[in-house]
């Protein structure tokens, strides 16, 4: 087994990856959920130029819906193993979404009751119809494509997972950060299971290796770059990854980490991508 990729679980069959995925109890337990001491909230401040970033952060999070509904008119949303993990991770990202609502309340930034579909309904209507497009263009290459759907999950999971550990760094808020690490520890559950399951898929097939990197080169953008204004996503960027402390932070834990599946080696364009925001907001700003 390669040491290096021991840190984000090596399975040897798909199943397996469900199994660990299956038997680990919810990080946002009951008894974790009742533990939050929403109360403290308001005794500590937060800088509001995270407010945003919590916006963007929980739409994108209650978006997962929509993005699950579309990979179930995919050959990957058939996929038994993946199907079911799915049904389990959009209702964890779900309520990730909530936590983070009720955070920025407690926090004294109000937000409306009807957040949920007024953001949904914020989404272009472009991407909504890119997105059956995408669909039908993925049932086309049918399951060779999977390995580039978990291979492009992977990265937005480990993006989503890094962002949150930036956010509780850099906020300095003792309940945010309580809460954000519940959060994580199922980020890094969906991480590995989306990486584990792409590099399977991609073991496999080298025309599979070559598809997923030809994709993710030409059309990856950050998470919820689409359903959200791209101005949106680079501000989240900007903030969370801003410098080449930021941008060495992002290469260590994500990029990196792509870079080890199979057909991946010597990809840069996570990496570049986010330090081309990073850096361009910085001297803007300047
Ligand atoms: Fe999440
Ligand atoms: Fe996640």
């Amino acid at each position: 087994m390669d040491q290096m990729n021991r840190g984000l679980g090596v399975f040897e069959t798909e199943k397996d990856a469900l199994d660990w995925y299956e038997s680990k109890p919810r990080a946002l337990s009951k008894e974790f959920l009742s533990s939050i001491p929403w109360e403290k909230v308001s005794d500590y401040p937060l800088n509001k130029q995270f407010i945003p970033v919590l916006l963007y952060m929980r739409d994108v999070e209650t978006f997962t819906e929509i993005y699950y509904q579309e990979l179930l008119r995919t050959p990957t949303g058939k996929d038994p193993v993946i199907g079911r993990f799915m049904e389990r991770w959009s209702e964890e990202e779900q309520l990730h979404g909530e936590l983070l609502n009720r955070f920025l309340n407690e926090a004294g930034f109000e937000t409306r009751k009807e957040w949920q579909s007024e953001s949904k309904s914020a989404i272009p209507l472009r991407y909504t119809f890119e997105n059956y497009v995408t669909s039908m263009v993925t049932n086309l290459f049918g399951k060779r494509f999977s390995g580039a759907h978990m291979a492009w999950g992977a990265i937005n999971e480990m993006m989503t997972l890094q962002g949150y550990r930036r956010l509780w760094q850099l906020a300095e808020h003792p309940v945010l950060e309580y809460i954000l690490r519940g959060i994580a520890r199922e980020e890094s559950a969906h991480a590995k299971f989306y990486w584990s399951i792409a590099r399977l898929k991609l073991e496999r097939s080298v025309p599979a290796q070559k598809l997923a990197r030809f994709v993710i080169s030409k059309f990856w953008s950050p998470v919820g770059q689409g359903t959200k204004p791209q101005a949106e996503t680079d501000y989240l960027i900007a903030t969370l990854f801003e410098g080449a402390d930021g941008i060495s932070f992002f290469d260590r834990n994500v990029n990196q980490r792509i870079e080890r599946l199979p057909g991946f080696a010597g990809l840069k364009t996570v990496r570049e991508r986010v330090a081309g925001i990073a850096l361009k907001e910085a001297i803007e700003t300047i």
